[in-house]
Formats: structure tokens, sequence, C-alpha cells
């Protein structure tokens, strides 16, 4: 029997294609809301292959990022390059990331497809890594 591959391997199978699967330009709704973020860093959760980060990146934003996927986060780092803008890209799982604590002014989650009780993990830390009165977007 042939083992079932690992989220990890699917998706860096996805993101090792030339291209973008989701595009370059960043999701509609952080597009319309980046405005009501709060000035100072921004973490990118799932970021895939960049095109949010990279986005708020050049909105003057100091901005993180983090995906499972080390295709992902060549292609967010080439993005960035592209776009002569900064992104501190890394490759780390959000079942045990460490997001910090009173760090972020901001954190981006779109379209972040991770398990039920992993998602409710995130959420704690993410709670506990905002500065007050920062944003989950
Ligand atoms: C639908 S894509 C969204 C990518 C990006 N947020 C966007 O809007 O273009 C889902 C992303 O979740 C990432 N992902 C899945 N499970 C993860 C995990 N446990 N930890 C970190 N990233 C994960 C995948 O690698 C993939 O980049």
């Amino acid at each position: 029997m042939t083992a079932s591959p690992t989220p990890r391997a699917q998706w860096d199978e996805r993101f090792g294609s030339d291209g973008y699967l989701y595009g370059t330009e960043p999701n509609d709704f952080l597009r319309h809301h980046v405005e009501v973020l709060p000035p100072g860093q921004i973490m990118c959760l799932a970021e895939g292959q960049g095109r949010n980060a990279v986005f708020l990146a050049g909105r003057g934003y100091e901005v993180s990022s983090v995906d499972l996927s080390a295709a992902g986060v060549d292609k967010t780092l080439a993005l960035a390059e592209a776009r002569g803008v900064t992104v501190n890209a890394t490759v780390a799982d959000l079942a045990d990331v460490d997001l910090g604590t009173n760090r972020w002014s901001a954190i981006v989650s779109i379209f972040a497809h991770v398990p039920p009780a992993v998602r409710a993990d995130v959420h704690r830390r993410v709670a506990d890594a905002l500065i007050p009165g920062g944003c989950l977007c």
C-alpha cells in the first residue's frame, strides 16, 4: 500500500509548477480593508506564494509570513524581489509556530486551510500575539 502524500508534499507539488496558483494580486477582502490595518508589523499565516504579504509590504508594512510549503515560500521571496519589497517569509507549520506575545499590529489569515483543532489553537495564539487594538484579517 502506498502512503498518501502529506499536506506539505501536496502543497509543494501545487506551488512547484510555473506561475502563481492564486495569482500575484492580493485577496479582494484584504485589498478593500487594508486601510483599517494599524501601522506596524504584520504576520501573514499560511501565506502560500506571497500575494498578500507582498501587497502589504508595498503599502509600507513590515511583513512576515509563514507557510507549510517551502515551494510557496520560495515563490513569496521571488515575488517580493520582483516587486522590490521585503517579506520575512519562513517555512512553518501553524500547528506549532510561535507567534509571540503582544507583537503584531495585524495578523492576516486568508484561506488558511488547516484542520479544525489546529485552527482553534491558532486562533488562541493569535489573540495573544496581537498588540492591544491589533486586527485579525
Ligand atoms: C488555499 S492556500 C492560501 C494561500 C494564501 N493565503 C493566499 O491567499 O493566496 C492554503 C495555504 O495553507 C497552507 N497550509 C496548509 N496547512 C498549513 C499548516 N499546517 N501550516 C502552515 N500553512 C499551511 C498551504 O501550504 C497553502 O499555502
